[in-house]
């Protein structure tokens, strides 16, 4: 299912408590009513002091319950009926004081009674004042509502609304919406360890000066934000000095461990780097764009300026044909083709077999850089042909596809 839609119509409870970052909620509201995720809300008393229901009903299109709906006179007993509509309850922020009843079993107010009548998974962000988290009381409140199955998403460092900096920010509301995304997303690569290459490599002529090409590692991002998702180990060879996309962190709250992230600029670090994380994965999908040739020579400090330059190059290793070609019978190797689209069929198929991927991904040259384009996938005995496809839902459809050896 595409992360598109996989929120669509899903039933999220968020709880709102009387923490200065409140505010956030706002753009969560919207990220999860635009993909059409069914939402109910609840403030806790606190959280009624900072701001009025209007502002998360108008936000939601949907009810905003306070404690007036608590004890109202109505045929329904509300904590019970939202406690077991919800498929998963976010609480967001919640404050010191929120922690410390819902760790007593209170039922005083609304939102901690429907989450004593809830069964269904509770995210918990804690979100205060550092020297506030680092109290052993809420300290110890926090470990013994872990113990009791709830999931605690640790705080964030950063400059709190009380002008100091540490620990007990609340993430930022892309990060929460993410982590509803990886909730729901089916768990199929549980144990399961992927290698992803991305980006673009750069090959130096000196100090300074390097040759490149246009890949934006957009795509190796989606496919390892869905093979995350999916609960593998994820180990990401980044050919690009910065990694700008927002991951939530699953390790807080499940088994899944936290994707490593390596940066290998050149294509020999790049391979280096491959040829030793490479026998430890159970699949190995090679979506960066290293260069093919390096300079002979690369020449120290800063070529000086002179009426022309002749370039001696020498090919590159080839990552994918050599892993392709060393990896065991359980090892799965998928592969890339950026080709002419006279030839783009053809060519792919002859690449696939030459590298010994098991699926290669052939898109036409006229697209690169573009949102949308349309792609073969090609397998040993099968093709399939998809048009106007986004990168991000070619890496859902890939990992449908992929089957792995048990
Ligand atoms: C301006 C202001 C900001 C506050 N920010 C926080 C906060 O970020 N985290 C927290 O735990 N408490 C914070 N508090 C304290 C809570 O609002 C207070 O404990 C309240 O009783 C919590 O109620 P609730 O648990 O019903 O939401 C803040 C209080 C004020 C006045």
């Amino acid at each position: 299912m595409s992360s598109s839609q996989v929120l669509d119509k899903r039933r999220i409870l968020l709880g709102i408590t009387g923490g200065i970052a409140l505010y956030k909620c706002c753009d969560l509201i919207r990220s999860l009513r635009k993909a059409g995720a069914e939402l109910r809300i609840i403030l806790s008393t606190g959280a009624e002091k900072f701001v009025s229901p209007l502002l998360f009903s108008s936000l939601s299109g949907s009810q905003v319950f306070t404690n007036a709906d608590f004890f109202s006179p109505d045929d329904s007993i509300i904590h019970i009926e939202l406690g077991s509509w919800a498929e998963v309850n976010v609480i967001a922020p919640a404050t010191a004081s929120f922690i410390s009843k819902l760790r007593c079993g209170q039922a005083s107010e609304l939102l901690l009674a429907t989450l004593l009548a809830s069964k269904a998974p509770t995210y918990i962000f804690p979100s205060m004042n550092t020297t506030m988290l680092e109290h052993p009381a809420v300290k110890e409140n926090l470990s013994t509502l872990r113990n009791y199955g709830y999931l605690i998403y640790e705080p964030k460092e950063g400059e709190l609304a009380c002008g100091v900096s540490g620990k007990g920010r609340l993430p930022e509301p892309e990060e929460i919406y993410e982590l509803l995304i990886a909730h729901f997303k089916p768990k199929t690569l549980l144990g399961k360890r992927v290698l992803i290459t991305g980006g673009a490599t750069r090959e130096y002529l000196d100090d300074v000066r390097f040759l490149t090409n246009a890949s934006s590692g957009k795509t190796a991002y989606y496919l390892l934000r869905e093979a995350y998702y999916r609960g593998a180990e994820v180990h990401l060879l980044w050919g690009l000095e910065t990694f700008p996309y927002v991951l939530p962190r699953l390790d807080y709250v499940s088994s899944v461990p936290y994707p490593s992230i390596y940066t290998t600029l050149t294509t020999e670090e790049m391979f280096n780097k491959a040829l030793e994380l490479f026998p430890k994965v159970d699949l190995a999908i090679f979506a960066s764009a290293p260069c093919d040739f390096t300079p002979v020579e690369k020449i120290p400090g800063k070529i000086k300026k002179k009426d022309s330059l002749s370039l001696s190059l020498r090919l590159t290793p080839d990552i994918a044909k050599t892993l392709g070609h060393i990896k065991g019978p359980k090892q799965v190797t998928v592969g890339f083709a950026l080709e002419e689209p006279e030839n783009l069929y053809h060519y792919a198929v002859q690449k696939r077999q030459e590298k010994n991927f098991d699926l290669i991904v052939a898109n036409p040259l006229g697209t690169a850089g573009r949102e949308r384009s349309s792609y073969f996938l090609i397998g040993r005995d099968s093709a399939l042909k998809f048009e106007n496809l986004s990168k991000q839902e070619l890496a859902e459809m890939l990992f449908e596809m992929i089957e792995l050896p048990a």
